[in-house]
């Protein structure tokens, strides 16, 4: 049974089992989220922004988690005394809750210490035949299409936000692209320059026949 959680802003919970993947650790922003209480073995990261890195050393750390992470970004967790995977962008990494591939994401990455964190990712998951792409910070790309045709994925976390990422009218062409027929929205509203018109991308991916479920993290059980 996988268990899908919205915590907030570009963080989620994924749960098969006993066992849990968080991606973008940003769990500040919602103190409903009780991560010592959850079985998390693996964190995901899409690149070095402290919007995504978030609590993610503090949590490898206190749960004896892994963080996968790319090369450059993967070292600073490192540094900082996470249990660590380097990988790269197009392989199909292996875990006990199913397995995901990091895929391309058009974004910048800085560590915060200003160094180069490497390049973003999108991270495509299969949790026991369920497909997730959670696309990370990027802009509208055309590798959606191909993501489309390699991986069809059911499920697309979209940023909608705009300014850093897509904006509403963006993020509904890359659900359409993606051909996700559930679209879930993320990085919007956090902070004052990612506002976004929820009501203007629900009626947008409507008209592609897809179900734009927009998860309220204040409401997270
Ligand atoms: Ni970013
Ligand atoms: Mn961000």
């Amino acid at each position: 049974m996988v268990d899908l959680k919205y915590i907030g802003h570009s963080a989620f919970e994924i749960k098969n089992g006993d066992s849990a993947v968080l991606i973008d650790p940003l769990v500040s922003v919602n103190k409903k989220y009780k991560w010592k209480d959850e079985p998390i073995t693996d964190i995901l990261l899409t690149h070095a922004h402290g919007d995504h890195l978030g609590e993610a050393i503090d949590i490898a750390k206190k749960k004896d988690a892994e963080i996968t992470a790319i090369v450059e970004l993967a070292g600073y967790c490192k540094e900082q005394g996470a249990k660590v995977k380097g990988v790269n962008l197009g392989s199909w990494l292996q875990y006990s809750w199913g397995r995901a591939i990091f895929l391309p994401a058009y974004h910048s990455s800085s560590l915060p210490d200003g160094r180069y964190g490497g390049c973003a990712a999108s991270i495509l998951l299969d949790v026991d035949g369920v497909r997730i792409f959670h696309a990370g910070d990027t802009c509208l790309t055309g590798e959606m299409k191909t993501i489309r045709e390699l991986y069809a994925p059911q499920i697309a976390l979209l940023p909608i936000g705009g300014r850093y990422t897509m904006d509403v009218e963006h993020a509904a062409m890359a659900a359409k692209w993606l051909g996700a027929k559930t679209v879930i929205p993320m990085h919007y509203g956090t902070f004052q320059e990612i506002q976004a018109d929820l009501e203007k991308f629900h009626k947008l991916i409507a008209l592609n026949n897809t179900v734009c479920q927009i998860l309220n993290p204040a409401e997270l059980k």
